[in-house]
């Protein structure tokens, strides 16, 4: 018997919530991580996760779970999900190297049956076409005949309050009809749903399909409310009552661009799969060019403001609400909110933040003054310009007491001072 039901591999976003799922369902599990301090950071009950608490870790440390960088214990363990980071390289390309360097430690330390499962968002391809020959060649063994190999995409919406792991389906396809069996045994047992695919590129593509699919129609009301600012007509609202039919149309609102790692670099696995066929994938590029562009479009409509008012950027105390992501968490990666204040910083804006997420920020190394009390900055700022809106936030304060407000979320009354976007 082995020593562990399940080795986690990369303990960040993903890998944490499922070692919390399975050790809660009484499996034993291990998380193999190559960063030393996220290793001594969980085994002394320290979470650096939104979703998970501290007191949820110290339940997983009594349940068995332990952190180590000791690739070891992986040729101890029954399934090994990998779980590390797909981003992409200074040319936009995917960068697939932590994959490879996690597979390739699998490999060193692979079982006969076992079961290897990638979770890793990738272009449709990457189980079999790179992680399979690595885990043939390092270990000696035959995928399908002496281990099962499977890819199941990870769906994690991290701050969601309603879905989590075990309550969101979960799709799973294997490199063979046993192998997938074999992986929907091992998500069934903490996972109410788990959906079976034919094959792991049905299974990747599902998760492309789901990023690109908001990425685009993100895209789409971005576009709008540009035009729709010009033509005089309330978007919110107009998105409001489309909302209201029962069938065929799902809401997406408009916003200072996009951030996260799901939809603004996933799409790029697609396109860049798309494009060695020869063609390109217009729809993402599309959608690419749209949001990256809504930053400096959110700078224009601050400048327009002020100046309606006589006023220069130049000099103009601006403050930031909400520089994260997403609502509610403390993830900054690839927030809107960076290309913003670098904009507003060259224009010689005299730039401040509040969130109660972000207690040090800095665009470009140079550290942002940050605003304790949401009165006070509010106040004290020419124009305040709502980013991110945090549950956090009284909203009635920045409507009644800004000097000017510009709402990228809609959520504001507009008035003589409070413009949406
Ligand atoms: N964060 C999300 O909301 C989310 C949602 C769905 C899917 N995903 C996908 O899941 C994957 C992981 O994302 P994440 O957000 O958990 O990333 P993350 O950066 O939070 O965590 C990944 C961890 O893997 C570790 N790591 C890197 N290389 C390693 C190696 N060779 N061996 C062991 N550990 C290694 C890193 O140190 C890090 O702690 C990505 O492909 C991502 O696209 C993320």
């Amino acid at each position: 018997m082995t020593a562990y039901d399940l080795a986690i591999i990369g303990l960040g976003y993903v890998g944490m919530p499922l070692a919390k799922e399975a050790t809660a369902a009484g499996l034993r599990v291990i998380g193999f991580e190559v960063d030393p301090g996220k290793i001594a950071a969980l085994n002394a009950g320290r979470s650096y996760i939104d979703d998970l608490t501290d007191a949820d870790l110290e339940h997983m440390l009594a349940g068995g779970f332990t952190a180590t960088g000791d690739e070891s214990v992986l040729a101890d363990s029954r399934t090994i999900v990998i779980c590390v980071p797909t981003p992409l390289d200074e040319d936009h390309r995917p960068d697939l190297s932590a994959v490879e360097g996690a597979t390739g430690t699998v490999a060193r330390n692979l079982r006969a049956g076992s079961l290897v499962v990638l979770e890793s968002t990738t272009w449709p391809g990457t189980t079999d076409e790179v992680a399979r020959p690595i885990l043939e060649e390092g270990s000696g063994l035959t995928a399908g005949t002496d281990f099962h190999l499977a890819f199941s995409p990870e769906r994690i919406d991290p701050g969601n309050p309603k879905y989590g792991l075990r309550n969101t389906p979960k799709v799973v396809g294997g490199y063979t009809s046993a192998c997938k069996d074999r992986a929907v045994g091992f998500y069934s047992q903490f996972i109410e749903q788990v959906v079976p695919v034919s094959g792991t590129r049905e299974a990747e593509m599902a998760k492309l399909l789901e990023n690109t699919y908001r990425h685009v129609n993100i895209a789409l009301v971005n576009e709008m409310a540009i035009f729709c600012d010009e033509l005089g007509v309330d978007l919110w609202e107009s998105i409001e009552a489309a909302a209201t039919k029962p069938f065929g149309f799902q809401k997406f609102l408009p916003g200072p661009g996009v951030g996260g790692h799901c939809i603004p670099v996933d799409p790029s696995y697609l396109s860049y799969t798309v494009r060695k066929l020869g063609y390109p994938f217009r729809f993402v590029e599309l959608a690419q060019e749209i949001n990256e562009r809504m930053p400096s479009y959110v700078v224009a409509r601050v400048q327009r403001l002020l100046n309606r008012h006589r006023k220069p950027v130049n000099g103009s105390k601006v403050l930031l609400l909400g520089v994260t992501y997403k609502p509610d968490i403390a993830d900054e990666r690839e927030t809107p909110a960076l290309p913003v204040a670098r904009a507003l910083r060259e224009l010689g804006a005299d730039l401040v933040f509040t969130d109660p997420y972000v207690k040090d920020w800095r665009v470009d190394g140079v550290q942002v003054p940050r605003e304790e009390d949401l009165a006070k900055g509010v106040v004290e700022a020419d124009v305040t310009l709502l980013l991110q809106q945090h549950a956090a936030f009284d909203l009635s304060i920045i409507e009644d007491q800004g000097k000017l407000v510009l709402d990228t979320r809609g959520v504001l009354a507009e008035g003589e001072r409070v413009e949406r976007l």
